[in-house]
């Protein structure tokens, strides 16, 4: 019975390759730290990741096999939590107080995450001791695996975009506050990746007329639903915390705290630097923050006031949350 033979060495060795046939492992090594951060152009103590105000990106792909190992060099326990990502094997080790452990002053933890098939636009955050308000955010990408299709093309260039309310306090002292139970007071301002209205330089992002982008935007804040446009661009939503969406067009996005959304933009207008726009939703305060969709075959500043949105209507955001769903 030659032929059974081969048969059973050949289904035995598929079973042996496709046991030994792992995932890939990608390893991070992380420094959490205080520096000097300047999100409102004054200085503030901020939670700094292998330097980054915010942290580094984490860019993953379906079934890899995420390795951080987190050293805390603050000077209290620090937490990291992965905002929506799934994780196969370890979901203990989501980040949440209760499940993990937080990492003691001085002492450093190994996250074993492994993605799923949950491909799209996530980030990551400080869960413990309002830490969160100084930092330690960064942007977190699951892509597909080679082969599998992407309903749409491959953009020519993908931006992380994090935006959040920001105070001037620190987290310490806005931490006692909500541990005397009282109110926080109104936040100071917006960011979008940590610089606000009187940063040191806008964050700016530079495109090649006729070209297609993905902007990976995240609302990394604490209290506030953001309203984010371009001016003059159109937003087409692609994908939802892990999710390809049905690609409607929107011409401002809301983006309540803890949401993914990515958007394709075309760079389809006039060469110039046009705003781009976050502000603050249902409040009669009314904050906003630019930074600089750049056109790389022009020097052209921005023209005019930056474009107004929403600001208190709630039918509004309830009509395009549900255009979402
Ligand atoms: C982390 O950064 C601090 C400050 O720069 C440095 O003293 C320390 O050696 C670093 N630790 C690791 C593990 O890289
Ligand atoms: C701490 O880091 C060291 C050096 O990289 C590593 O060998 C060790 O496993 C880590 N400890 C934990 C608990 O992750
Ligand atoms: C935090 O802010 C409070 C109030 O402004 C201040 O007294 C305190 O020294 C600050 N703490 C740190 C570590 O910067
Ligand atoms: C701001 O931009 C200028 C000009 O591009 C540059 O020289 C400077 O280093 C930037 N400052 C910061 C804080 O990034």
């Amino acid at each position: 019975m030659p032929l059974k033979g081969e048969l059973a060495v050949f289904l035995v060795t598929l079973l042996v390759v496709n046991t030994i046939a792992e995932s890939p492992y990608r390893f991070f090594e992380w420094n959490v730290t205080y520096g000097t951060i300047w999100p409102l152009g004054l200085p503030q103590k901020g939670i700094l990741i292998n330097g980054q105000f915010p942290g580094p990106d984490i860019h993953s792909v379906t079934n890899d096999n995420v390795i951080i190992n987190v050293f805390n060099n603050l000077d209290e326990d620090f937490l990291i939590s992965w905002n929506g990502i799934q994780n196969r094997r370890n979901s203990f080790e989501d980040g949440v107080w209760g499940t993990t452990c937080p990492i003691p002053p001085g002492k450093n933890f190994t996250y074993i995450l492994q993605v799923k098939d949950q491909i799209g636009s996530f980030y990551y955050f400080p869960s413990t001791a309002f830490h969160k308000a100084s930092g330690g955010f960064g942007g977190f990408r699951i892509l597909s695996r080679p082969g599998i299709p992407v309903p749409f093309d491959e953009p020519a260039g993908d931006f992380t975009v994090l935006i959040g309310d920001w105070y001037k306090s620190n987290h310490t002292y806005l931490k006692s506050i909500l541990d005397r139970n009282h109110k926080l007071p109104f936040v100071d301002a917006l960011h979008i990746n940590g610089i606000g209205p009187q940063g040191p330089n806008r964050t700016s992002f530079t495109v090649d007329q006729g070209k297609t982008y993905r902007l990976r935007i995240s609302n990394v804040g604490l209290e506030h639903s953001l309203n984010f446009r371009i001016e003059g661009h159109k937003m087409k939503l692609v994908e939802v915390e892990g999710t390809h969406t049905m690609q409607e067009t929107y011409s401002s996005l809301d983006v309540h705290v803890g949401q993914s959304y990515s958007v394709l933009i075309t760079a389809d207008q006039t060469p110039k630097d046009y705003y781009i726009v976050v502000s603050n939703r249902f409040s009669s305060i009314l904050l906003t923050t630019t930074g600089v969709l750049h056109y790389s075959n022009s020097n052209q500043e921005f023209t005019g006031p930056p474009p107004g949105g929403p600001t208190i209507e709630i039918g509004w955001s309830l009509t395009q949350a549900r255009s979402i769903r």
